[in-house]
């Protein structure tokens, strides 16, 4: 199996005058490829700051942090944003859909970033959103999509730029319960089908079936992390 996060005692102190928020503490994680990996935890546990790590958007206090054997805590930003834009998705409890932009639109926005054009690249963001279950809504407008349906076009935007690693912070917390499993369940086929590796943060115990690997973290550190046993 490819490991593809393998981090060591890995910390993130907030310092705010003369207060230190532990955040992250001492943390060692081996994720896979094609694991779906939920990151249990109270509210201020930890959660986002250690997706933010992992994603290379924070830069932790101490630790090390590899990324597809790429060790990235002694890269400069520039490199580390490069790691960023090749290995790793996001997708967020808010969407961070462009309003002014339709669904396929969208996505079609990740597709030129990665200066795909044409036939090839219209083909593919309808394949996309057709995978998520919007093929009659390509045209619509953030704003005339249910929370569920922006969601799925958020997945189909982190899977349009084809990166194995996907972070997921409370990417149900805006749905209702059903399109909450709905989410969940398309990003499961995902981390199947095309090997990503999955890590979702929640809170929401009633998503745990979904999850082939359950961590959970108090006040910063690891306390439980338990595969499913097929
Ligand atoms: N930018 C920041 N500056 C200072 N403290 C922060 C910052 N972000 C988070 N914290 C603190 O770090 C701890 C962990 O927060 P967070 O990672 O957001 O947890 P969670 O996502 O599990 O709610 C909390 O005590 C929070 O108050
Ligand atoms: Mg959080």
């Amino acid at each position: 199996m490819t490991k593809s996060i393998v981090s060591s005692n890995l910390t993130k102190i907030y310092k705010e005058g003369h207060t230190e928020v532990k955040a992250v503490c001492s943390v060692d994680l081996q994720l896979n490829e094609g694991e779906m990996v939920g990151l249990f935890g109270p509210s201020g546990s930890g959660k986002t700051t250690l997706l933010s790590i992992i994603g290379c958007m924070l830069h932790p206090t101490s630790g090390s942090l590899r990324i597809y054997s790429n060790e990235t805590t002694t890269l400069g930003e520039a490199a580390r944003t490069e790691i960023r834009k090749k290995y790793i998705s996001f997708i967020f409890q808010g969407f961070n859909l462009f309003p002014a932009l339709t669904a396929y639109e969208n996505i079609m926005l990740v597709l030129r970033l990665k200066r795909l054009k044409g036939v090839n690249a219209d083909q593919r963001v309808k394949d996309l959103l057709t995978n998520v279950g919007l093929s009659e809504r390509m045209n619509f407008f953030p704003k005339d999509l249910s929370g569920g349906e922006k969601q799925r076009v958020s997945i189909a935007r982190a899977l349009a730029a084809d990166s194995p690693i996907i972070l997921a912070d409370e990417p149900t917390a805006s749905l209702d319960q059903g399109n909450g499993k709905n989410v969940m369940e398309i990003l499961k086929r995902f981390t199947i089908e095309q090997k990503k590796c999955v890590v979702a943060a929640t809170h929401d115990s009633r998503l745990e079936d979904i999850f082939d690997r359950i961590i959970t973290i108090e006040d910063g550190k690891i306390t439980k992390d338990s595969r499913k046993i097929l």
